[in-house]
């Protein structure tokens, strides 16, 4: 397939169905526009390039390296090498007590659906981040409408889930075309994420980033995971006018390190 074909089909769903079945925006805010129409500006001009360019992209993960900005977390250890990138949807959810009127939110796990990004963050990182930043325009519904990311065409590659309150667990066997393998973790080391962080669907900061790490039972070589570039997903400050359980809708990238 020709490389600005192949950057299309792969990043657009508008450009494989038509129209009317274009997903719906999740908040009609100028502000969402604004992201989604520099996602498909900056979609095009890579367009324009691969074009120029002519061959397919490569897909070599083995010198994508962590953004500058995780410096603040432990590197990879060594000899584990960059084995998938994935951007993540979904939402990071939290309890309030409500029989205490000074409560603050306190986390109560995560779901979220993964999207192989693996290509995009070898070949176009500027657009690995606006993919994650327009993710969280749409509701993950649209996503599972068409079986991809909308509005993009990044197809499923796992799922992400706690299987107990300290343990945030990746299946990534998810798809029958990249067994990957299934990863329990636990949590290694967390900075906030950077100032200019793009904020939630209602103006929630965006969530930590994290390095986790394999607890037994990990397989396909899985060892480590970063989470990083994370929009939207804190709570509110104080529990005041909060149910006793909600949700804040997130997206990130989940990077995967394996021996
Ligand atoms: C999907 O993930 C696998 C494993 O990381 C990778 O080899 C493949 O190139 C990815 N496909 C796309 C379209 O990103
Ligand atoms: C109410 O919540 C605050 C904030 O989390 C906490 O410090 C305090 O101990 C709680 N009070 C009771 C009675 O649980
Ligand atoms: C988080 O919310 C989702 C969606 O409602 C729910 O399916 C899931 O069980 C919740 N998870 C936790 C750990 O509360």
């Amino acid at each position: 397939m020709h490389a600005s074909l192949l950057l299309v089909s792969a990043l657009s769903a508008a450009s494989v169905w038509a129209a009317p079945t274009f997903p719906k925006v999740s908040l009609d805010t100028s502000k969402s526009v604004d992201i989604i129409s520099q996602y498909f500006n900056l979609l095009a001009s890579k367009v324009q390039q691969s074009k120029a360019v002519g061959a397919a992209p490569i897909c070599d993960l083995s010198k994508v390296s962590l953004p500058a900005e995780a410096a603040g977390l432990p590197p990879p250890s060594p000899g584990f090498y960059l084995k998938h990138v994935a951007i993540g949807r979904g939402t990071q959810n939290y309890t309030c007590d409500l029989s205490n009127s000074t409560a603050i939110p306190v986390a109560s796990g995560a779901v979220a659906t993964l999207f192989n990004a693996s290509c995009i963050s070898a070949t176009y990182p500027d657009l690995l981040q606006m993919t994650t930043h327009v993710a969280l325009q749409f509701d993950l519904s649209e996503s599972e409408t068409i079986n991809r990311l909308a509005p993009t065409n990044l197809a499923i590659s796992g799922h992400h889930f706690f299987t107990n309150p300290t343990t945030p667990f990746f299946n990534m066997d998810a798809s029958p075309q990249w067994q990957l393998g299934e990863i329990p973790t636990a949590k290694d080391a967390s900075i906030p994420a950077p100032k200019n962080a793009l904020k939630g669907q209602k103006g929630e900061p965006a969530v930590a980033w994290l390095k986790l790490s394999a607890k037994p039972g990990a397989t396909g070589g899985l060892q480590e995971v970063y989470r990083l570039e994370t929009v939207g997903g804190s709570p509110p400050a104080t529990c005041q006018g909060q149910p006793a359980s909600f949700e804040i809708q997130y997206s990130t990238q989940y990077w995967f390190y394996a021996s």
